[in-house]
């Protein structure tokens, strides 16, 4: 299981203050030196946390790989195709929304997101689609012709939290990334996955045989202010190991 930390809310503590501390670069080399597999940045349209210099300057000192997440926008996949990272998971984006709140909504006739996949592996990246766990949708990004996707676990996640309500079923919404990541696997689709994974609920999704990436943000960066950064990392990928 490859451990990708993604590190925008580093850069959503800069933000608050709009000054030049703490690091996005620094985070990532600590989350590098800690046993992460790769790191992760979305570079949203609003550019609340994560900018444009720190995605170049990511580009440049990481020594892993860099998995930049986007939405289909002319403008910020330009900046994908001439900054090349290893890996683009396209994403939805709403301007108002809180994170990234579902999967894409997928149609083969999307011609917007058809000429993002395009442009990007043109470019030579590697593109990933973030979806829901849904096959009919799973089947959607076959048809794509991406190589990988990435498994919304949020409702998973949601279902796991203490203070979820009796209607959410950890257990059925397990069971649907069970289902989805064995179909994506069964028809030729690397399976990533992410959203909402904590130090309490990421082991069951990490048992998951089908799923090779995990992408972990806000529960990884929200631990590193009591442990620090490199502890922080290195807890998860110990959650990890089978
Ligand atoms: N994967 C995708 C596509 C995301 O948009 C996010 C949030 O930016 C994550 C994973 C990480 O989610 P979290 O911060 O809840 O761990």
């Amino acid at each position: 299981m490859r451990l990708y930390v993604n590190i925008d809310h580093v850069a959503t503590i800069r933000e608050a203050r709009k000054t030049d501390e703490p690091d996005p670069v620094q985070a990532a080399a600590a989350a590098e030196r800690a046993g992460a597999d790769g790191i992760t940045v979305h570079l949203r349209e609003d550019r609340r946390h994560i900018q444009d210099a720190d995605v170049t300057a990511l580009a440049r000192s990481v020594r892993t790989v860099l998995n930049l997440e986007l939405g289909a926008h002319t403008d910020i996949v330009r900046f994908a195709t001439r900054l090349k990272p290893f890996q683009a998971t396209l994403v939805p984006e709403k301007r108002q929304e809180i994170t990234t709140e579902g999967g894409l909504a997928l149609r083969t006739g999307d011609r917007r997101l058809r000429g993002a996949i395009a442009q990007l592996r043109d470019a030579g990246i590697r593109v990933s689609l973030f979806i829901d766990p849904s096959l009919k949708t799973i089947d959607v990004a076959r048809a794509l012709g991406v190589p990988a996707i990435e498994l919304h676990t949020g409702k998973y996640a949601n279902a796991s939290k203490r203070r979820a309500s009796n209607e959410l079923r950890p257990n059925k919404a397990l069971n649907e990334l069970r289902k989805a990541a064995a179909h994506a696997k069964s028809i030729g689709l690397a399976v990533h996955a992410g959203h909402g994974l904590t130090y309490q609920n990421v082991q069951p999704v990490a048992a998951i045989p089908e799923i090779e990436e995990l992408n972990i943000g806000h529960s990884i960066v929200s631990n590193a202010v009591f442990w620090g950064m490199e502890e922080a990392v290195r807890r998860m990928v110990q959650l990890l190991k089978p």
